[in-house]
Formats: structure tokens, sequence, C-alpha cells
């Protein structure tokens, strides 16, 4: 049966992934890996279409904007000059019964407390000791937790440490991409013809030792983040900041995703240096939460990486001589959240009975395949020779898939269930005529089109 508001929507979206191979859970032979997560066939698909859309949109439709893909491993310095080493950590309390590790500030907000990730650790604690009653495991329900402790992100590595002593200067595995971004700003600055203002973009891994980490793709220990810091004049920041909202929240809805489900959170608690924070937050099936953050955060990384490393990060305006640190503002977006807001957004259940279907209604531009090529019966060589024919012609601009296996109300489903905009039947009309049933797969509607004006359709439609 049909229901869109269903309670274990979650749950379906997981077992969708799972069973069409969008997404799997890591080393599953081996039991699994927590909070990792691979991409299956469609999946890949589906998430390199949506980088693609966020990386033309910022180095493509604009010409303030430029690519970088910086290392993972940096040197550890950077760690300690942007304030990661000492203080990038969630506050982390074990349950005395049942051992699981659990972090404070989940809990207090399950329980309904208003608590802060930002918090100090006796600021947390303290909450924590006036709400004791309210808070209860998830686990075992026990009410019996040892105190907060602040635990850190960042993911150590022993890389190029020979001594076997790496506690010293470990090398991290990045727990953000954009420190690759301001390292090089440089770089940029003196080999890609800009002027301030300008923005660097950057899609890449980060790992983060995450304390608790449920909710599917929503929050992974190893995930790709999708960033832009925009380096500007200091007293500009209001200007682009306000500027780089609107553009943040538009992207999302050229990608398709519902105005409805999308709202704003600013930040009230800011981390010293920040002049501003807001995040853009999805409906997801678990709530609101958020998805994407754009900060205004001064000259504060900058200023940091200038003093650990002694070099001069100044930029001489030409304009006027004035030599100034820019300010920066941040967007950065997490392609696993991005690719569950999109699926979380297009998940319906439609009709009754033998009518039933699972459809995602994932926009063309984003859907892992665009067009599904099906020969009426695949005993007939003279339909499957001219369905090849035809996806012959269209595997050069669009990401085809050719099946003669089933039904065809069977294929038409399968083809749903990943949100193939449009199926393509070849039957023996179609030797006749040259031409092809197009189905649509929101409308369902079924018309006949010549195979001579395909292109033509699917590059207006796609
Ligand atoms: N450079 C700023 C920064 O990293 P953040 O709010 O920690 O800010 C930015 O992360 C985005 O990265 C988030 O909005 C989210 O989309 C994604 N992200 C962060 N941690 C994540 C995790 N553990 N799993 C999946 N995505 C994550």
């Amino acid at each position: 049966m049909a229901s869109n508001n269903s309670e274990n929507k979650m749950e379906k979206i997981v077992s969708l992934c799972k069973r069409r191979g969008f997404v799997f859970p890591s080393s599953e032979i081996y039991n699994g890996f927590p909070a990792v997560y691979d991409y299956g066939s469609y999946g890949v698909e589906l998430a390199n279409n949506i980088k693609i859309a966020w990386w033309k949109s910022m180095t493509q439709y604009r010409q303030d904007v430029v690519g970088l893909d910086s290392a993972i491993f940096m040197s550890p310095k950077i760690w300690e000059a942007s304030g990661h080493v000492k203080g990038f950590s969630d506050p982390l309390t074990e349950c005395r019964k049942c051992h699981s590790r659990l972090r404070l500030d989940s809990l207090l907000e399950e329980a309904g407390v208003f608590a802060d990730e930002k918090m100090s650790e006796e600021e947390i604690n303290e909450i924590f000791n006036q709400n004791k009653d309210k808070i209860k495991c998830p686990n075992c329900g026990a009410q019996d937790f040892t105190p907060g402790k602040s635990f850190n992100l960042l993911v150590k590595s022993n890389l190029g440490n020979f001594t076997g002593d790496w506690s010293k200067e470990p090398a991290y595995l990045r727990g953000e991409t954009c420190q690759g971004i301001y390292v090089n700003y440089k770089n940029v600055l003196d080999s890609a013809r800009v002027k301030i203002p300008f923005g660097i973009a950057q899609i890449g891994k980060a790992f983060r030792n995450e304390i608790t980490a449920r909710q599917f793709i929503f929050r992974t220990r190893e995930f790709e983040q999708m960033e832009m810091q925009y380096f500007i004049k200091p007293d500009t920041q209001e200007k682009y900041y306000n500027e780089w909202k609107e553009a943040r929240w538009k992207f999302y809805l050229d990608l398709g995703i519902k105005e409805e489900n999308l709202k704003w959170h600013k930040h009230e608690n800011l981390v010293f240096y920040a002049k501003e924070a807001y995040d853009i937050e999805y409906n997801f099936p678990f709530g609101f939460k958020e998805l994407e953050g754009i900060h205004a955060r001064g000259n504060y990384d900058l200023n940091q990486h200038s003093k650990f490393s002694g070099k001069d990060l100044t930029y001489l305006d030409p304009s006027d001589n004035s030599r100034f640190l820019p300010n920066i503002v941040e967007t950065s977006a997490g392609v696993g959240r991005t690719f569950l807001a999109v699926l979380s957004d297009a998940y319906c259940e439609e009709g009754e009975g033998e009518n039933f279907r699972v459809v995602l209604k994932i926009s063309a531009k984003l859907a892992p395949v665009k067009i599904a090529v099906f020969p009426l019966l695949k005993n007939k060589p003279e339909l499957v020779a001219k369905a090849k024919e035809v996806f012959d012609v269209l595997k050069f601009d669009w990401k085809c898939e050719f099946d003669d296996n089933g039904n065809i109300g069977k294929r038409y489903r399968r083809q749903d269930e990943i949100g193939t905009p449009y199926c393509l039947t070849v039957d023996f009309e179609s030797l006749e005529n040259n031409d092809v049933t197009l189905r649509d797969r929101d409308s369902m509607k079924q018309e006949r089109i010549k195979i001579d004006d395909l292109a033509e359709y699917f590059k207006k439609n796609i």
C-alpha cells in the first residue's frame, strides 16, 4: 500500500539503497565496519552527478571561483594552526551498564534539553547533572553515565613515521577539506590570474572519529565535502555573505529539492572568530538537520596559518595599493547528506495492489540512468538489434541502460525505483515506422516518437 508519510521512510530508503545498488554497508562480508559506507553502481552515478552539479555551479557558471584538489595528508602543523588538535572535539560519555559510548550533546538534545557542541566541558557537564533524571541510554535504558569528556575527532595515521613513535608528530587524515584551500591560497593567487574577491572550490574526502554514527550516511567517519572559500576585502563581508547564502539556497532548488523541505538555522553560539554562521537544514525522515554550513569566518584562518608558517599571506590590492589579510566566506556541504536529501525528497510510493510502485522522482540531471532502452521481446533478434541501435546512438550523450529481462511492466518498475526519467520500448511497429514508445516516469504517459527526433527531445528535457 502506498504511504508517502510513513514513519519508516528511512528504513525503506536504506533498504532500497541496498537492494538497488545505491549504498552498501562497508566490509559487509566481514560483518561490517561502523559508520563507513560504500556507493554501488547507481549510487556512484548519483553522487557523481551531485558533485558535477556543484562543481559546475562553482567553477563553470561563474568567473570568480577556481578549483583545487589538495592532498588528504598535510603537515601536522596545519591542524595545530587551525585549532583542530586542541579544539575539534565532541563531548563523550559512557553508559556504565552497557558501556556504549555516546555523544552527550545528542543525548541532551533527544531529552529536549538544549546543548551545543561548542559548550565547554564544564558547561555541558553542569547541564548534564541538572537533567540526569531525563536521560536514558538508547541501548539499554540505564541512567548511569560517566561525566562528559572532550573527545578529539581528528583521525591519526602513522604515515611517514618510520620510528614507530607516531604520538610525537602524527600525520592526520584531514578533518575538513578547507584547510588545503587556505594553505594553497597564495599559490592560487600567484598562478590563476584571480583578484579579490575570488573563491577556491574543492571536493574531497574528510575523516572524523565521530562518537555516535547513526542515521545511515548522514553522519559517517569517512565522507566527502564540497567546500568553497571566498576571499574578500574585510569591509565587504556582509555583502558577500548574503550573496552566498542566496546562491547556496538556489543550488538546492536547482537540484529539484522542494523548498518546503529546506530551512535556515542561525547559529547562536558562534566560535569566537566567526562573524556569522547559518546552516541550510533539510527535512530528513528523522527531522530537520544540517545539510550545509555557510560561515563568515573573518580572517581567522589566514591569520593562524600566517602565524604558524611565518609566511606573509596579506594581499596587495592593485586598485588602491592597500594591503590586508583577506576575510573568508565559506560554504561547506556534504556529498552524502545531499545524496540522502535528494533520495528522501524523491522517494514516493504510488498506487494500490498490482499498480503499486516505488518511484524516485529525481530531477533528470541527477538521475543515475537517464534513458532505459527495451526490446519488447528478447527472443526476437530483429527487435533486440533495433533496440541496440537506439542504445548505441544515445549512449554517447546520456547514461543509458539496456534491459531485455522480464515483462515490460516489471522493467518499468525497476527503472522507476532507480529514478530513470525515460524508458523507450522497441516493438514491431518500430521496425516499420522507425519509432519507439517513450514512457515518462512521473506521469507514466506513453507516446510514440521517431528515433530521429530522440536526441532533440532529450536535449530539451534532460
Ligand atoms: N569547514 C567547515 C566544516 O567542515 P562542518 O559543519 O563540520 O563544517 C560541513 O561540516 C558539512 O560537511 C556539513 O554540513 C555536512 O554536510 C558535512 N559533514 C560534516 N561531518 C559529517 C559527517 N560525519 N558525515 C557526513 N557528512 C558530514
